[in-house]
């Protein structure tokens, strides 16, 4: 009976290391050593949210990521920048994994489009059938099947610090690219002002583990001036949690 206990107490001990340390992969199913696609496993994390009585975007924020209300607190923000104010007709989400951004963004506003583009395919199905969202294929870093000048409102939460600097810079042009004058682009990057030397320490000994690319830093700065070349002004930036530490959400306006 006590060693049952002590290997329930180690499994517990276990888990809450892993929620501190990514916010992401406590039910992780697969071996995965580097990649990012299945840092949230479809099947394990539907489960584990019906088992709490959470819709799965809740759960993700208040088990997985350790902070309830998360995602409602960045689209919140959002709404107060005046993001949503234009009724964007198009949308298009980069890495919507769950979706918890996805359909909070459809309470905000009713685009007559939404357009995503996600490498985990059960998770893209889900939103398809659940969302009749319009998933696009998906490879590397490309929006290659979306017209330029074609979208309202393009978004990424919680991706571009999951992938490689090369895999992020890429997708920025992309993002550009597809955006109509006047549109809005608006994604969170692990920038500098989330990075002061206590929370270096804290990714240093608590996060991150396990997979390559995770948690991936990205300049302010380089972010700023990228996309000032590619028409695009930055308007606001607040931080939002993730992890053991905290993204930078930055909201561009693309020139008329
Ligand atoms: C950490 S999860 C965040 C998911 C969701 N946005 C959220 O905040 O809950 C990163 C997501 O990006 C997806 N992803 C990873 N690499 C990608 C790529 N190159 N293109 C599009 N999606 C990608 C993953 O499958 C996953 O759904």
């Amino acid at each position: 009976m006590k060693a049952v206990n002590r290997g329930k107490s180690v499994v517990k001990s276990g888990a809450r290391r892993l929620l501190r340390r990514t916010g992401f992969d406590i039910v992780r199913s697969t071996d995965n050593l580097g990649g990012v696609d299945d840092f949230i496993p479809f099947e394990a994390t539907m489960r584990a949210a019906r088992a709490a009585g959470l819709s799965v975007g809740d759960h993700i924020d208040a088990v997985m990521n350790g902070t309830p209300g998360a995602t409602q607190s960045t689209i919140d923000e959002l709404r107060a920048l005046g993001v949503f104010a234009a009724g964007p007709d198009t949308v298009l989400e980069i890495g919507p994994g769950s979706g918890r951004y996805l359909e909070k963004t459809l309470k905000e506003c009713s685009p007559g489009r939404y357009e995503i583009y996600e490498t985990a395919e059960p998770w893209a199905n889900y939103l398809v059938e659940t969302f009749g969202v319009v998933a696009q294929p998906t490879k590397g870093s490309s929006l290659a099947a979306t017209p330029d000048s074609s979208v309202d409102l393009v978004q990424a939460h919680k991706v571009f610090n999951t992938v490689t600097f090369l895999c992020a810079s890429r997708y920025f042009f992309e993002m550009a690219r597809v955006t109509r004058p006047g549109g809005r682009i608006v994604f969170d990057v692990m920038t500098e002002t989330c990075l002061d030397p206590a929370a270096v320490r804290t990714w240093a000994t608590q996060g991150g583990a396990g997979h390559d690319s995770f948690p991936a830093a990205m300049p302010r700065t380089t972010c700023v001036d990228l996309f000032k070349t590619l028409g695009c002004g930055l308007e606001a930036g607040f931080r939002a949690p993730l992890g053991v530490g905290s993204t930078e959400v930055l909201v561009f306006a693309k020139g008329g």
